[in-house]
């Protein structure tokens, strides 16, 4: 797929996957374009929100308006310093998305994104294609626990990832989807990038494992055990088949 970047005027510039878009309609990016359309059809809270648009009958979107997360939020919500405009959150976070999913694993598809600036700083959006029929792992585990298969292929997705050297800054189960067919899609690359090295490897599982144990101690009734991570230990451990998965 090709990404193509557009100059909308001094302080804006778009980014459009051109296999969906041919052009980046402003109003895209807008939340209030979406909600006069009355075209809103969920919404997801974590840092900041995340809606699911109606584009057409078939195509539903993910639009993430960027925010800050912690004490800085309360004050500069969602401005960013500006060094330029490669090294823009969403510019990555297309850039990665486009990366992983031409070596074939399982993440949102990007659709297009957006940088406003203004002298030093800069706000941004991104949409992506919604993973039809998924849900994240974490809202799976206050409901049900999950088979041995499912930790196992968690622990191969995040092989995968680890593969092509991308280090997930933000990998907890909130950022694990599974759909109706059992499959596993990593999701919310903002601030991730591949690297070089194999020590952060363990520590992004090691992450992963504290939020796991976290919830649980947040909510004895939630389902994860101990051996749960054990399988998906296991799944991790195993190289993938998929030669494109592999460096
Ligand atoms: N492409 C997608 N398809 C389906 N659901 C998604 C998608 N992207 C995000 N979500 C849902 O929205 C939630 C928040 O999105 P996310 O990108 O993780 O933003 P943040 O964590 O910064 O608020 C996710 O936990 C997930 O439930
Ligand atoms: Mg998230």
């Amino acid at each position: 797929m090709a990404i193509k970047h557009q100059k909308i005027s001094m302080g804006r510039h778009t980014l459009v996957n051109t296999h969906f878009l041919s052009n980046a309609n402003g109003s895209f990016f807008d939340e209030q374009y979406w909600r006069k359309k009355q075209a809103v059809v969920g919404q997801a809270t974590g840092r900041g929100t995340t809606l699911f648009v109606q584009h057409a009958p078939d195509t539903c979107w993910v639009l993430r308006h960027y925010r800050r997360g912690g004490v800085i939020a309360k004050l500069i919500d969602d401005q960013f310093l500006y060094t330029g405009l490669a090294k823009t959150r969403p510019f990555q976070e297309m850039r990665l998305l486009n990366t992983m999913q031409a070596a074939g694993l399982k993440v949102p598809s990007p659709v297009a994104a957006q940088v406003t600036r203004r002298g030093m700083i800069y706000r941004a959006d991104l949409i992506t294609l919604k993973i039809d029929n998924a849900q994240d792992l974490h809202h799976v585990l206050t409901q049900q626990p999950a088979t041995d298969l499912l930790w196992y292929d968690v622990g191969q997705a995040i092989r995968k990832m680890h593969n092509l050297g991308v280090y997930h800054h933000d990998l907890n189960i909130r950022n694990i989807m599974v759909d109706d067919n059992q499959t596993v899609w990593i999701i919310d690359f903002d601030r991730c990038y591949q690297r070089s090295g194999e020590s952060w490897k363990a520590k992004n599982l090691d992450r992963l494992y504290r939020s796991l144990q976290k919830e649980r101690a947040r909510c004895p009734s939630f389902f994860w055990q101990q051996e749960d991570f054990e399988a998906l230990l296991q799944g991790y451990q195993q190289q993938p088949k998929t030669a494109s998965a592999v460096r």
